[in-house]
């Protein structure tokens, strides 16, 4: 009979970043849009987003995550019995993106794959599942895989638009939590119905009720906090770092500053605090843009990589939002040897591969995505190799990866390369539904 396992005994035993290869400087954009650099820079605390070329979407962003975590820690993608994405940028009504991670990660069979979505909230509800998931034992000697993967897009010119930013965090869920080991209090959750943030079905771009989502967020973490403190008996002073969703840096240090209010009845000394328990969680952030779910587990890794903490050992606390909304704050300890597994995020090395564009490129890169979502334009993958997003076809989202026929993943840029029966079954001729 195996032992009594409890939480305390579960968490994140790798973690791996993924984010396109291009960014934006906010200052172009500001530029561009008219507006004083100082306000993205300095007022949101922004400085470089994340822009998806035609050829990645959330699915590939997601697949490169998850291959880089088998190769970077030697994992056995064989040990994976659940496959979780937590994200709100859907490519579909219906099918799962962790379908499609299943397949291009090279998963077993004997695999149940979901997708979770509740705004940035989906990555931790992810997890939380996985965590209980390994704790019920029901499938010994499996592990979780959790992927939180995102696109944040708003409308051109609009007041969330130099917030964008994407990325995918993977992480393998188990017994043997080296990188995050997660503490066993009572959940600290709060759900509020709440029209701050959404993106309706018809759109690709969401909107938001900008400050008043600010205010939900504040109300959440207050809500969380308040059952966190009563039921852990801990307070700010328990903490070596805090982690907070990051819409916009700016946005962590509006709520670290109401949480020491809170925690503190206002004394003095609120800048330090900050600057020694929040800021070394956001430089990860300020170069990526707002990754929705995947917000939350760019901190980790920023926090995991910096150069001049070893958080090894550290309880840090972590506050996920997400808007509509549902919040939560979650206290874990980093693990013991984590100095060990530095580099292995890859956070590094994928943020010094990307490569900057200008305004007009991040302006031709959202009409290439607005081109290859229509049906029929499928086309040449842009990416000289790996997996990529190659358009949609007879209704299908068409993806390059290792399985694809040599002859068409040498394609080049510019060549023609028409879907064929060599790369799916022909689709069966469609036939009239009883009531169409
Ligand atoms: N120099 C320096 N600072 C300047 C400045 C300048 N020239 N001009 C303005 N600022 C400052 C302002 O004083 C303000 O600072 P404070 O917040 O400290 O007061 C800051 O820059 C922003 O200015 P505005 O409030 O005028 O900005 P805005 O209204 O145009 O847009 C926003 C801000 C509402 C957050 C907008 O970016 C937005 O709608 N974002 C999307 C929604 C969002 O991210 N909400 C966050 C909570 S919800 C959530 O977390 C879920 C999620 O991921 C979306």
């Amino acid at each position: 009979m195996g032992s009594i396992r409890s939480v305390a005994d579960v968490g994140i035993e790798a973690l791996a970043v993924h984010v396109p290869r291009h960014y934006l400087d906010v200052g172009t954009l500001a530029r561009a849009n008219g507006v004083d650099p100082g306000k993205y820079c300095f007022g949101l605390g922004c400085r470089r987003m994340a822009v998806v070329a035609p050829d990645e979407d959330p699915v590939v962003l997601a697949v490169r995550a998850a291959s880089g975590l088998f190769e970077r820690y030697d994992i056995d993608p064989a040990c994976v019995g659940m496959v979780v994405v937590g994200t709100e940028s859907g490519v579909d009504a219906a099918k799962p993106i962790a379908t499609y991670v299943h397949r291009m990660a090279g998963l077993p069979r004997d695999c149940r794959t979901f997708d979770i979505q509740h705004a940035c909230y989906g990555g931790t509800a992810g997890l939380r599942m996985a965590t209980g998931w390994v704790l019920g034992g029901l499938r010994p000697g499996k592990k979780a895989l959790v992927i939180a993967t995102d696109v944040a897009r708003y409308e051109i010119g609009s007041p969330g638009e130099p917030t964008q930013g994407a990325a995918a965090v993977a992480m393998l869920v188990g017994d043997e939590p080296r990188v995050l080991r997660l503490e066993p209090y009572p959940e600290a959750v709060h759900t509020e119905e709440v029209m701050d943030f959404w993106r309706p079905t018809y759109r690709a771009t969401a909107l938001a009720d900008g400050h008043h989502s600010i205010e939900c967020y504040l109300r959440a973490l207050e809500g969380c906090w308040g059952g966190f403190t009563s039921s852990s008996g801990l307070g700010l002073g328990a903490f070596d770092y805090l982690l907070y969703h990051s819409p916009f840096p700016k946005m962590a240090f509006k709520a670290h500053k109401r949480l020491y209010e809170l925690a503190t009845n206002g004394a003095a000394g609120f800048d330090p605090d900050y600057e020694r328990r929040v800021l070394p969680t956001l430089w990860s952030n300020a170069e990526v843009g707002n990754a929705y779910s995947a917000s939350l587990y760019v901190s980790l890794a920023g926090l995991l990589e910096h150069a001049e903490v070893d958080a090894a050992g550290k309880r840090v606390g972590l506050f996920s939002y997400g808007s509509g909304c549902c919040a939560e704050f979650i206290a874990a300890r980093v693990g013991d040897d984590a100095a060990a597994w530095r580099g292995r995020t890859g956070l590094r090395q994928v943020l010094a591969a990307r490569r900057e564009i200008t305004h007009e490129s991040y302006l031709r890169f959202r009409q290439g995505h607005e081109e290859l979502a229509r049906d029929g334009s499928f086309r040449t993958p842009l990416a000289p190799d790996g997996v990529a997003f190659c358009g949609t076809w007879n209704h299908q989202r068409v993806y390059r990866d290792a399985t694809w026929p040599a002859a068409v993943a040498s394609a080049r840029p510019g060549d023609t390369c028409p879907p064929s029966d060599v790369l799916r079954p022909a689709p069966r001729p469609a036939r009239a539904q009883a009531g169409d």
